[in-house]
């Protein structure tokens, strides 16, 4: 039941990720466009000339000249043109306050000469696929679909695990738009090295570059591919490049949030980050560059000392009804129906088992809830999709919900695994997400009021200035400074 995410997907080597074409054919530059774009010129020097017989009219002219070749190339290193360009780097199950710990000065600095969010907030569940989704879709997962890593999808009839890749990237499990496409569909290139869901197809389109996943890939050769893009000629050269860091999660799941493993691979992300910075300063990009970089949530330590043993309450006829649990740590059931029965039935006698276990525990005082879908707090913005499981049981931060055939002192067993988890209450200190970011329309050394993670997409759409799709922003793209 335990899953740390640590394999599968985010570690094996698959074919169908080999198979994934670097370059696309509906995403190359269509030379339409480029002859678009020189009569647009061309009627633009037309009506300068005009207009000089009018000064007033002439200066609103040349203003307006100025924002057309803007939006041609608006930033020049002294010797190439560039178009807005963003680096979106996600370090998978970084903790908010692993900012503050003086071991990252390269993400300080970034948010020394640009802005640092006081935090961000993950959605729920802050698990991987779900938040790594949001991010690029700013859709709440009940919206965009992936509401797991693993879900039963009722309407499908099928199952959706992410650790197999060749089932999983079916564009049918993947809601919402993801900025790579948004890009590339308004005639902009898009690259994507390993960020969950870059396999995908929406509509015949995928990123215009992309580097399939491969756990064997260390940080330093992302930023090499990242900055091999930066160096090629303008008309091929991505404006969106997403970066996606396994290893600081995988390590925290292993070892715990705060061992030294796991702080020493926090370590070495950031001195990747800053052969990356210093790669954006040997070619003249540092003002001209977005970088940004974010986790998909925090981490809480578990241990042996806070597991809820739910076979000490439910009996085997009623751990009998359950069919499966797609989610982790927040146990999301399903029933098996038996014959004569209707699925409502079963859920409330698994609901009314659950009870049982909750005032066993104390009532309020128990470390976990229980709910049924429709009652799930609306906070969550988790109940409208029929991937979400019947019912719910969400544990306090760093509890975990086990039977004593997994895991049992009294056995012998003395260590728990996974020793740091995440997916509790989005809430919850433990689950707040990092946010750094500088570039050319960032302010200096500023700290942004909290936000939720699903307003990043307006952002990368309004930095890339391209139209978004429809998602759950409300700030349009402009995150408040605290
Ligand atoms: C670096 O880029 C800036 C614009 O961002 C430009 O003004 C400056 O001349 C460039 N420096 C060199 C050495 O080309
Ligand atoms: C938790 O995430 C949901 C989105 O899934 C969001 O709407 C909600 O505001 C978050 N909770 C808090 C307190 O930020
Ligand atoms: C963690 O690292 C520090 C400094 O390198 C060392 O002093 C300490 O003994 C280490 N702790 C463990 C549990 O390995
Ligand atoms: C400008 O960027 C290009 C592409 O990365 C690079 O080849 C060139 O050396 C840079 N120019 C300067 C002045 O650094
Ligand atoms: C989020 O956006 C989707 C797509 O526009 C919409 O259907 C859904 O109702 C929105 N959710 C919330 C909570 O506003
Ligand atoms: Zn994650």
């Amino acid at each position: 039941m335990a899953d740390n995410e640590s394999s599968g997907l985010l570690s094996a080597s698959h074919p169908h990720y080999t198979s994934l074409t670097s370059a696309d054919p509906h995403a190359a530059p269509s030379s339409n466009a480029g002859r678009r774009r020189t009569l647009i010129n061309g009627i633009i020097v037309g009506v300068i000339v005009i207009s000089s017989v009018c000064l007033v009219y002439a200066m609103w002219c040349v203003g307006f000249l100025r924002g057309a070749s803007a939006a041609t190339a608006p930033y020049n290193n002294g010797t190439h043109d560039f178009q807005p360009t963003v680096i979106f780097i996600s370090l998978d199950g970084v903790v908010n306050h692993d900012l503050d710990l003086h071991l990252t000065p390269h993400l300080s600095h970034i948010a020394d000469t640009g802005v640092r969010a006081h935090w961000m907030t993950p959605s729920f569940p802050p698990i991987t696929f779900p938040n790594h989704w949001s991010l690029v879709t700013g859709l709440y997962p009940e919206s965009h679909g992936i509401v797991g890593n693993y879900f039963y999808d009722s309407e499908l009839d099928d199952h959706f695990n992410y650790k197999d890749p060749s089932h999983s990237w079916d564009e049918k499990w993947w809601g919402g738009e993801p900025i790579w496409i948004t890009a590339v569909r308004q005639d902009k290139k898009s690259g994507v090295i390993m960020w969950p869901g870059c396999s995908t197809t929406f509509n015949d389109l995928q990123p215009t570059l992309s580097v399939p996943f491969s756990d064997a890939m260390t940080f330093d050769e992302k930023t090499d591919i990242a900055l091999e893009w930066l160096d090629l000629p303008m008309e091929a050269r991505p404006q969106f490049i997403g970066l996606y860091v396994p290893q600081i999660d995988q390590a925290g799941h292993k070892y715990g949030p705060y061992a030294n493993q796991t702080l020493t691979q926090l370590q070495h992300a950031d001195t990747s980050i800053g052969r990356l910075i210093e790669g954006l300063h040997d070619r003249n990009l540092t003002s001209i560059v977005h970088l940004i970089v974010v986790s998909d949530h925090g981490m809480s330590a578990t241990d042996a000392s806070r597991l809820v043993y739910i076979d000490d309450e439910l009996t085997s006829d009623e751990l009998g009804l359950i069919s499966q649990v797609e989610m982790y740590p927040t146990l999301g059931i399903r029933p098996k129906v038996p014959d004569g029965a209707t699925e409502d039935e079963v859920v409330e006698q698994l609901y009314q088992a659950f009870r049982r276990l909750w005032k066993r525990h104390g009532e309020e005082a128990a470390p976990f809830q229980v709910y049924k879908k429709p009652d799930f707090p609306a906070r969550y913005h988790f109940n409208n999709n029929v991937r979400i499981a019947p019912l719910l049981v969400l544990p306090d931060p760093g509890w975990n919900l086990v039977r004593r055939s997994d895991f049992d002192p009294g056995r012998g067993d003395t260590v728990y695994h996974p020793k740091g988890v995440h997916g509790y209450d989005n809430l919850s200190k433990q689950s707040r997400a990092i946010f750094v970011a500088r570039g050319p329309t960032w302010p200096e050394g500023e700290v942004l009021k909290p936000f939720w993670n699903v307003e990043l997409y307006q952002v990368l759409a309004r930095l890339l200035d391209i139209k978004p799709a429809h998602n759950n922003g409300t700030l349009h793209g402009r995150l408040p400074l605290e």
